[in-house]
């Protein structure tokens, strides 16, 4: 999740660049960069690390220009360091991205035989020598924007700007936010309001496909094939704070709104229907090396280790091949009988997690090969691991971790896809109907997101519990650990997650009027059995909160508080069933009065023992 500030006016470009880039620091970054229209040249400053590095730079040595372009950096491909910070250049066209580009290493190819010389290992880089190219045939700024935008599939976010037209940049979007200010000299582009906001207040935001051309005095808005379009224009109301937020009271809460777009980015470019196969390019091992293994191993903390309990439901039924979790801090104190064949698979939202780190550092130097499923391009787990898989998320800021969760557990998806069709244990057509169900994922948590109501109801019944019980089986086991881990780490009210059928070997003890029990009961083969055990404890009086798929409202009318989700296959159920505790656990904490974003006693990543 990247940030992008452009500006066209009358007032030196630089500061307001600058100032735009602070305003997106919320979003988190590893490089930063800036282009100026210096005359009729074109100069491009780039700095790893903080902004602070690039403003010294900038101090040092000045741009003047009152055209300008600026980029933070969230790694999603390639490193992060200056030669991969925007913006990106191809002769005198130059352009910061957000986004990922899915198709950009045969492009690379193709423009690498017309002559094309790559300076970075980005995605974004293949964008801009596809712009010169049709610069170079003649094309206006805007008609070869929107032939390289046709060329590319995946998400952009774009500014674009060129010695060819001074005065003029281009914007354009497809699947990443971008918003156009104006005043009465100048225009602002940018991928947040929060960049413009102390410039002006009187926004239009662009639709997908829109393309905007930009000069000081206005902002012309077409679509892809140059037909106009008509955005209505905005005024922004919020204060800075709800901004960065982007207009949610909470990080967190934004968070658990991104994930149709966070599972979605994920996935995007990582699979092939055709083959019905996963493509996972930096996954680290060969299709014989994984044919080759004999066992798996899952280490990771916290919700992350939730993740690789769900990774070993999936892992073991779809193939076959024995899986091991283990939490970080206990593995490496066992001396784990780790073997040569074995695939070592690490999993963590920041990739800087002490217990975890150690786990990986053991199964290498047993021999295994290590594979970690990290969100932080570039961490230190990604560095060391043999090969990764990388959620694309997005800065996550919220201590609680959400968007992470699911996008980790989508990596697993593709993992378990990708294994089951090197090892030859899923036919093809099975791999195309894995696929189908897989995308169909962003539009049904959608569609739970939209009924956020029905929990908040459900949340000002029971928020002054002061103890919750989560009873979940077979893969959604997990998921009431997870339930339980959120409402307990954000509200501060006791909560555990139980497998139900354990109930009866002592918790069921526990049970009373005022111990709220929330049952996942997907319609899966565990069904009848996880009934069961939702009437051994409606039948101590305990207040039963039961998540049931569509259709089974003879269920709820059982429970005292039902929600219903979407059908999905079972196997992929957990990440339908999580979104409604992430809610749960949220709207009891506000209503708790808690400081949701920054929970007493945690930190977002622990990086000691
Ligand atoms: C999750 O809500 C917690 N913030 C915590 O359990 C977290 O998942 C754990 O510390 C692991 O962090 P990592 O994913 O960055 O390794």
């Amino acid at each position: 999740m990247c940030g992008i500030v452009g500006y066209v006016g009358n007032q030196e470009a630089v500061p307001i660049l600058i100032g735009g880039l602070a305003k997106l620091e919320y979003r988190g970054y590893d490089s930063a960069g800036v282009a100026v229209l210096q005359g009729q040249k074109i100069e491009v400053r780039r700095s790893v690390g903080k902004l602070v590095n690039l403003q010294k730079s900038l101090e040092d040595n000045a741009l003047k220009g009152t055209v300008g372009i600026g980029h933070t950096r969230w790694a999603t491909h390639g490193k992060p360091s200056e030669q991969n910070a925007h913006p990106h250049r191809s002769k005198g066209c130059v352009l910061v991205h957000n986004g990922i580009i899915e198709n950009y290493q045969p492009l690379k190819q193709q423009l690498e035989k017309e002559g094309y010389k790559f300076q970075s290992e980005t995605d974004t880089e293949v964008v801009a020598h596809l712009i010169d190219k049709y610069l170079q045939k003649g094309q206006g700024l805007a008609d070869a924007v929107r032939a390289a935008t046709k060329d590319v599939r995946g998400s952009y976010a774009l500014a674009v700007i060129s010695e060819k037209e001074p005065g003029t940049m281009i914007a354009a979007r497809s699947g990443c936010p971008l918003v156009i200010g104006r005043t009465k000299d100048a225009s602002f582009v940018a991928s947040d309001v929060m960049a413009m906001l102390a410039h002006t207040r009187d926004v239009t935001y662009l639709e997908e496909g829109d393309v905007a051309v930009v000069t000081q005095h206005e902002a012309t808005l077409t679509d892809v094939d140059g037909h106009a379009v008509v955005r209505k224009p905005a005024k922004i109301t919020w204060d800075a704070s709800a901004a960065e937020k982007s207009g949610y009271p909470h990080f967190m809460l934004k968070e658990i709104h991104e994930q149709p777009q966070t599972i979605l980015d994920t996935m995007r470019g990582r699979y092939s229907y055709e083959t019905g196969e996963a493509d996972l390019p930096d996954i680290g091992l060969t299709p014989k090396e994984f044919a080759a293994v004999d066992r798996m191993w899952i280490v990771a903390c916290g919700t992350s280790w939730h993740a690789g309990l769900v990774g070993k439901y999936l892992l073991e039924e779809m193939v076959r091949t024995p899986v091991q979790v283990d939490i970080g801090s206990e593995f490496r104190y066992r001396d784990p009988l780790v073997g040569k064949n074995d695939l070592f698979v690490t999993i963590s939202q920041s990739g800087e997690t002490a217990d975890t780190l150690a786990a990986a550092r053991e199964a290498k130097g047993k021999g295994a090969k290590v594979v970690s499923i990290v969100n932080v391009v570039g961490s230190t787990l990604a560095r060391e691991s043999d090969g990764v898989l990388y959620t694309h998320c997005g800065p996550e800021i919220g201590v609680a971790s959400t968007k992470a969760f699911t996008a980790q557990l989508t990596a697993l998806y593709l993992l378990a896809l990708h294994l089951a069709r090197v090892r030859k244990v899923m036919a093809a057509a099975d791999g195309k109907a894995w696929l189908d169900r897989l995308v169909r994922l962003p539009s049904l948590v959608e569609q739970i997101l939209g009924r956020e109501a029905e929990i908040v109801v459900i949340a000002k019944r029971y928020y002054k519990k002061r103890n919750f019980l989560f009873l979940g089986r077979g893969i959604n086991f997990p998921i009431a650990l997870e339930g339980a881990l959120k409402l307990k780490e954000i509200s501060y009210i006791h909560a555990e997650g139980y497998a139900a059928g354990e109930m009866k070997h002592g918790p069921i003890a526990l049970i009373d009027k005022d111990m709220p029990v929330v049952v996942l009961a997907p319609k899966d083969r565990l069904y009848e059995k996880t009934v069961s055990n939702l009437m051994e404890v409606k039948a101590r009086r305990a207040p039963v909160i039961a998540l049931v798929a569509e259709g089974e409202l003879e269920l709820g009318k059982t429970a005292d508080a039902v929600f219903t989700i979407p059908e999905t296959h079972p196997l992929l159920s957990p990440i339908l069933f999580t979104i409604p505790l992430q809610l749960l656990a949220y709207h009891i904490a506000v209503l708790c009065g808690a400081d949701v974003d920054q929970p007493r006693n945690l930190a977002k990543s622990v990086t000691v023992e």
